[in-house]
């Protein structure tokens, strides 16, 4: 089995912190530096390969064996909850679920709602929970237009500042669950790759143990 591990990065808003944390862990990252388009990188060394894929994808590449280890948000694994183990919050990307509706949504009307939202998985479970028959509605993005355009009662999505919820004439209802970026890892990799283990350990000396909560 080859020694060099492989790597899934999310790309887009949670890279940024991603790298930073990498880097207070001791991996000197500077061949990322002038990245460009691409989309895969090696260590010098060629101790190291990191992957830069959409979010929903780093749970397909760590399943499939193709990543030893992924970096992404408990939004995702929420979304896609099987066929890797999650080791690390890492404390970082911090956000919440939240339902969200205009100013003239009744939650305690008794009718059946309409909840438009990129995370279907995770919205049925929270009306599940509360014992709330709901209409799904998955969209792929912007989801704060659907209320607002009448396509569907409430969303169900992530809020980290609120600036999205507050342009668009939304405001919080309920609070659904705290987000922040997790380490994953391929079940085979973690049994047979002592890297694997020892880049757990490397990142998990400098996470610590606290959950930062989101405000
Ligand atoms: C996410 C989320 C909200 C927004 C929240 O969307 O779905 O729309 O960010 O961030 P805020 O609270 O800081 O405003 P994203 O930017 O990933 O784009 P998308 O709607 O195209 O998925």
């Amino acid at each position: 089995m080859s020694k060099q591990i492989t790597i899934a990065l999310t790309k887009g808003r949670i890279e940024k912190d991603t790298l930073k944390l990498l880097e207070k862990a001791d991996f000197d990252l500077s061949f990322m530096a002038n990245k460009g388009r691409n989309l895969i990188f090696e260590s010098p060394d060629k101790k190291f390969r990191f992957l830069l894929v959409k979010a929903a994808d780093v749970t397909t590449y760590v399943r499939h064996g193709v990543a030893d280890l992924g970096i992404v948000g408990k939004d995702v694994l929420m979304e896609h909850p099987s066929g890797y183990l999650e080791m690390l919050d890492l404390n970082v990307g911090l956000c919440k679920f939240s339902l969200a509706s205009t100013e003239d949504y009744q939650p305690s009307d008794h009718k059946r709602k309409r909840i438009a939202t990129k995370y279907p998985t995770v919205a049925r479970e929270f009306f599940n929970q509360k014992g709330e028959d709901v209409e799904i509605i998955s969209i792929q993005g912007s989801v704060e237009i659907a209320p607002v355009i009448g396509l569907a009662d409430a969303i169900v999505d992530i809020v980290e500042t609120g600036n999205t919820l507050v342009a668009n004439g939304l405001k919080v209802y309920e609070d659904i669950c705290r987000i922040s970026t997790r380490l994953i890892v391929n079940k085979a990799a973690l049994k047979n790759k002592a890297e694997v283990t020892r880049f757990i350990q490397k990142i998990e000396s400098i996470v610590g143990n606290e959950e930062v909560p989101f405000q």
